[in-house]
């Protein structure tokens, strides 16, 4: 039996896009499925700029391939002391900052410039609330006192509750949300919304680590408990205007990962989408997957309604994918669903 349904063109509200070869190489795979996506600012230096943020916009959309023309990518400041308001305030204004995101410093990958409180930020936030432009958070506490599993939760109710109750007129998106308690904390919030990743929706923590260590799974925030998992589920497939999808797409080479010390990130901008349909075939709840692909994100960050479909067909029969992309340097990366891809064909219509 075929299963068929049509979607109005999705768009990705968290991508790391990279720079260099990274990009070269993987910002295909976003503008070919995506029409708009929140470009990360965690380059090395971080993006904190309007001129920085630019020249960054224009290295992405020179390897955009040409069969993708209407990617839009949409660039996030990365919260810092170096940000200057009037900056910020001109860069919203010409239409090159979309957004700005607050990284707790050592929480993950290209963290280092980030914050060691939220409140030492109060002064942008309040601008932010100004501007009426969207606070983005990795919602993560750095204290080594906490359980890894526990740090969301942690770093909600000590640090993100604070600053939503000083300036509750601030939107925020938590960012990755990866627990349950995380789910309640957005649905509690008003002005509080949410990103999922393909990853979070389908693995656990004892995929991370009950069969031999996966690498290939290692993201910050960890994926976490069944319980968790399922909540982020259920939230999703219920079209709560407030979750939407954020790929968290976050290539690393295979020499990073496979060290001893894996780095913090999974790649899916390839298969991202083919694995989100199957959670929502799998829950009978395809009829409500645009909610989180396609229209809550837009309604959220206020861009104009998707024109154009894609038809996404799931096949009996498993087709051949790649597993891996490698770059102009040689490095390989892994593609995360390749497993939900094959059973998967997406096309324009
Ligand atoms: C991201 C990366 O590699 O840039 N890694 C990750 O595990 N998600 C950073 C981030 O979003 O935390
Ligand atoms: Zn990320």
């Amino acid at each position: 039996m075929q299963t068929r349904i049509e979607i109005p063109q999705p768009d990705d509200w968290h991508v790391h896009l990279r720079d260099d070869t990274m990009l070269a190489a993987v910002v295909g795979y976003t503008a070919r499925r995506f029409r708009y996506a929140m470009v990360m600012p965690n380059l090395v230096p971080p993006v904190t700029s309007t001129s920085a943020a630019r020249g960054y916009r224009s290295r992405i959309l020179a390897h955009v391939p040409s069969d993708a023309p209407d990617f839009r990518p949409l660039m996030a400041l990365y919260c810092s002391p170096a940000i200057d308001v009037e900056d910020l305030r001109s860069g919203v204004d010409e239409g090159t900052v979309a957004a700005v995101k607050y990284y707790p410093a050592g929480a993950t990958t290209n963290s280092g410039d980030g914050g060691t409180s939220m409140l030492d930020f109060l002064w942008l936030f309040e601008a932010l609330a100004d501007l009426g432009v969207r606070l983005l958070v990795h919602a993560e506490s750095t204290d080594p006192s906490i359980d890894i599993f526990d740090r969301e939760v942690a770093f909600l109710e000590t640090e993100l509750v604070v600053v939503r109750d000083r300036i509750p007129e601030l939107d925020i998106t938590v960012e990755h949300v990866s627990t349950r308690r995380g789910v309640e904390f957005v649905t509690e919030h008003d002005r509080v919304a949410g990103t999922i990743t393909p990853h979070h929706l389908t693995r656990d923590r004892s995929d991370l680590l009950a069969e031999g260590m996966r690498p290939d799974l290692y993201c910050k925030p960890v994926i976490n408990s069944a319980d968790d998992r399922s909540a982020l589920v259920a939230v999703a497939t219920a079209a709560d205007p407030s979750f939407f999808l954020g790929t968290d797409s976050a290539p690393h080479p295979t020499t990073a990962k496979y060290g001893p010390r894996a780095s913090a990130g999974v790649f899916n901008a390839a298969y991202g989408l083919e694995v989100v349909a199957e959670v929502f075939e799998r829950a009978g709840a395809l009829d409500r997957l645009a909610a989180f692909t396609s229209v809550n994100g837009r309604a959220v960050y206020g861009v104009p309604s998707p024109d154009h479909h894609l038809r996404l067909t799931r096949t009996t029969i498993d087709a051949d994918v790649a597993s891996t992309l490698t770059t102009a340097s040689g490095e390989q990366v892994v593609l995360f669903g390749a497993d939900e891809a094959a059973r998967w064909t997406i096309e324009s219509v």
